[in-house]
C-alpha cells in the first residue's frame, strides 16, 4: 500500500529524484519544548512533563517539487522529533488543515486517481473530484480546508494540526483520547495573493517562531479512527506546553 500510494502521488505531482517523496522542501531547526504540566495527570508521556525536552523541528512545503515558491496556497508541515531522557525519540507530524480528505488509505488512492491531470486541459477534472466528494461525504470538509489553505507570513504564523487521534495512557491507568494542534504565538497572519506575489521564493523561515501545543480532550463516542471527522468544537482543551525555536540546524542534509 505504501509503495502504491507513493507511486500514485508521483503520478499526480511529479517525481524529483533524491528528494523526499512529498514535503520535499523544508528546513530543520533546534527547539525546546517546555511542558505546562497540565497534561501530567492524564499522560505519563516523558515529554509532556515535568522538564523541558530538546526537539528538532522540520517545517516543510508539502509539494513533491522542492522548488515550488513559498507564496502560494499549499500544504505546509510541522514535524517534531522529541529527544527523551532515556535516549529514545518520539515524533509528532502535523499539517495546516484540521481534518484529512480521506478516511482510509484506499480512499486516499481513489482521491489521487480523481486528481490525475486530464491531458486535454493539463489540470485535474473538477467532475472527478466532485464525484469523489459525493461518494465520500465525510471527505468534503478536508477538501474545502485544502482549497482555502492560507499563505502565511512565515512558517511561524500558521496553525498545524496532527489530525489523527491519539490515546494518552494516564498515570492512574486511565486512557484518554486526544488531538493535538500547534497554535502560533503570533496568532494567524496571512498574506493576500497580491502581497505574496512580491515575496522572495523562499521567505517562510523569516521571523521569530513559537507555538503552544493545544490538546483537545475527546469524550466517549468521539471517533479515534477517522481523520476526516473533527470532534465537536466544545470539547475541552488544555495547553500541554510551548515549543520555542532556537536556531537553524547547521547540517540541513542529515
Ligand atoms: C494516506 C495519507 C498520507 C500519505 C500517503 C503520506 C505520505 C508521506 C510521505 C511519502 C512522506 C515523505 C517521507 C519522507 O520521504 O521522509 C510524508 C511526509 C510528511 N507527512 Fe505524510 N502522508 C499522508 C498523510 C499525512 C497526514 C494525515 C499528515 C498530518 C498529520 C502528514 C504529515 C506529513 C509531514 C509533516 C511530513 C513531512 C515530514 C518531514 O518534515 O520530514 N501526512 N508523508
Amino acid at each position: 500500500m505504501a509503495v502504491t500510494a507513493v507511486d500514485a502521488i508521483e503520478h499526480v505531482s511529479g517525481m524529483y529524484a533524491g528528494q523526499r517523496r512529498v514535503h520535499a522542501r523544508g528546513l530543520c531547526f533546534d527547539a525546546t519544548f517546555t511542558p505546562s504540566c497540565e497534561a501530567a495527570s492524564l499522560t505519563s508521556a516523558a515529554h509532556l512533563g515535568p522538564g523541558p525536552t530538546p526537539v528538532v523541528v522540520r517545517f516543510s512545503n508539502s509539494n513533491t517539487n522542492p522548488t515550488v515558491p513559498d507564496g502560494i496556497r499549499a500544504g505546509r508541515g510541522l514535524a517534531t522529533r522529541f529527544f527523551l531522557p532515556d535516549g529514545s525519540t518520539t515524533d509528532l507530524v502535523s499539517v495546516n488543515i484540521p481534518v484529512f480528505f480521506a478516511s482510509t488509505p484506499e480512499q486516499f488512492l481513489e482521491l489521487l486517481d480523481a486528481l490525475k491531470k486530464d491531458p486535454s486541459t493539463g489540470a485535474p477534472s473538477p467532475e472527478k473530484v466532485k464525484a469523489y466528494a459525493a461518494a465520500h461525504p465525510s471527505a468534503a470538509a478536508g477538501l474545502q480546508e485544502a482549497a482555502r489553505m492560507p499563505i502565511p507570513v512565515s512558517y511561524g504564523t500558521a496553525r498545524y494540526w496532527a489530525i489523527h487521534a491519539f490515546v494518552w495512557d494516564g498515570p492512574d491507568g486511565g486512557h484518554h483520547p486526544v488531538r493535538y494542534r500547534w497554535e502560533p504565538d503570533t496568532g494567524l497572519l496571512e498574506l493576500s495573493e497580491q502581497e505574496a506575489a512580491g515575496k522572495d521564493p523562499e521567505y517562510l523561515a523569516d521571523g521569530p517562531v513559537g507555538f503552544a501545543l493545544r490538546v483537545q480532550l475527546g469524550q466517549d463516542g468521539d471517533p479515534t479512527d477517522d481523520p476526516t471527522k473533527a470532534w465537536p468544537a466544545d470539547r475541552p482543551e488544555i495547553v500541554a506546553g510551548h515549543l520555542g525555536i532556537t536556531a537553524p540546524v547547521t547540517d540541513q542534509d542529515h
